[in-house]
């Protein structure tokens, strides 16, 4: 049906736009200019109303997404044809394409009983959805499993003396390597301890920009810094100094990826968003102070995919808005060949500029640069 579909759709939608233009043109003939206002232009008649209502109806058949088959209600499902819930479901609501390129997946995600509570699902599955561009997730009507009890306090200092280990639902995490059901025994480095994550964004070196240094920056041109997005924020450490030597608001996105950073990040008063790097971030457009990349965005990023990245922060930028690229990595010669040019098309003024050989193991053998660089953007764009 596809290829004879298609010739109908455009067809249709040509003799439509003719007609309508047409009509356009006997209206604006028609109609006297001198009574502009007391004269509105006559109804568009029925039959062009029901022929554009039916070529909407096709793009939106055309670029809705079909389950496997449709549901059927009358002949009870065999063993094989996924459950009709998952069916029902994804009828009712949009489902991003990509999730449909995942059955298993999915199936095993829409796999719940409505309203029961939700069955046990290791985090890494509705994760390995959102990976692979199933995003957002489809609603379900079931219950989320919470943790038994609340924090038997809730810190206002982003960087209390411990996580409580009841803010969290260990058992989702029996799948990772471990046994550990404490944030004491995940490893520190992994911004879990926060005594060593109190000291962490404030020292500042050729690579190292700090909060304090940047808040400076940022009042030194008379640019408030009270909304910020901090794109791979890990267990939030950098909203937490932002929020306790700024006073400013900053949302860090999460992947929980066999930990429990968005927890951490909750726990911590913050405020996890769990999206991922690849597509649209939901945060409306010129309304962040500052973006900031942290080390979740480098060379691993394919190109493309990097690009559109770069354009979505500039899109939640406001005119004067910083966008803060925090330790990126690539190889050395792609710095100046590929990234450079990339960040440079965005027209946004160089307040720092810095870069420097990556003498880690796995930068040494890749022959990796770091890029540390903060970029304001123009007022007017
Ligand atoms: C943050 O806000 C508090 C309360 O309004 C104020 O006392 C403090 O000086 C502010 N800190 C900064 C760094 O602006
Ligand atoms: C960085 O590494 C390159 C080769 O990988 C070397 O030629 C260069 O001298 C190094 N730069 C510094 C500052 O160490």
């Amino acid at each position: 049906m596809g290829l004879g579909f298609g010739l109908n759709l455009l067809l249709l939608a040509m003799v439509a736009t003719n007609l309508l233009s047409f009509y356009h043109l006997l209206s604006i003939s028609t109609t006297s200019p001198t009574t502009p206002s007391d004269h509105p232009s006559p109804p568009v008649p029925d039959h062009l109303l029901r022929q554009l209502s039916t070529i909407r109806a096709t793009i939106n058949h055309l670029t809705r997404l079909h389950p496997l088959s449709p549901p059927s209600t009358t002949t009870s499902p065999s063993s094989k044809s996924p459950p009709s819930d998952l069916l029902l479901h994804s009828l009712l609501l949009p489902i991003a394409t990509a999730c449909h390129d995942h059955p298993d997946l999915l199936h095993r995600f829409m796999n719940y009983t409505p309203f029961s509570p939700c069955p046990s699902l290791p985090p890494s599955l509705p994760e390995s959805l959102i990976l692979r561009g199933c995003h957002p997730l489809p609603r379900r009507r079931c219950f989320s499993r919470t943790p038994p009890s609340s924090p038997p306090s809730l810190p206002s200092d982003p960087f209390p003396s411990t996580l409580p280990d009841s803010s969290v639902l260990w058992s989702s995490y029996d799948s990772s390597s471990s046994s550990c059901k404490s944030f004491s025994c995940l490893n520190p480095s992994l911004g879990f301890d926060m005594r060593s994550e109190s000291y962490r964004f404030l020292k500042s070196s050729d690579l190292d920009l700090s909060v304090p240094q940047f808040l400076k920056i940022a009042a030194g041109l008379s640019s408030p810094i009270r909304l910020g997005l901090d794109v791979g924020g890990g267990t939030g450490t950098f909203a937490a100094q932002m929020k306790r030597l700024g006073n400013a608001t900053v949302v860090s996105t999460t992947m929980n990826l066999g930990a429990p950073y968005s927890e951490a990040v909750a726990v911590r008063g913050l405020v996890p968003l769990h999206v991922p790097l690849q597509q649209r971030f939901p945060v409306a457009d010129g309304t962040m102070d500052l973006v900031r990349c942290g080390h979740a965005v480098n060379r691993w990023i394919p190109v493309p995919a990097l690009e559109f990245l770069m354009y979505d922060a500039d899109r939640l930028l406001r005119g004067g808005g910083f966008l803060w690229i925090d330790h990126f990595f690539c190889k050395g010669g792609d710095l100046e060949k590929v990234y450079a040019p990339m960040i440079g098309r965005l027209g946004y003024k160089k307040l720092k500029w810095a870069s420097a050989n990556k003498t880690d193991a796995s930068g040494l053998k890749n022959g990796d640069v770091y890029l540390t660089a903060l970029l304001q953007k123009p007022a007017l764009k």
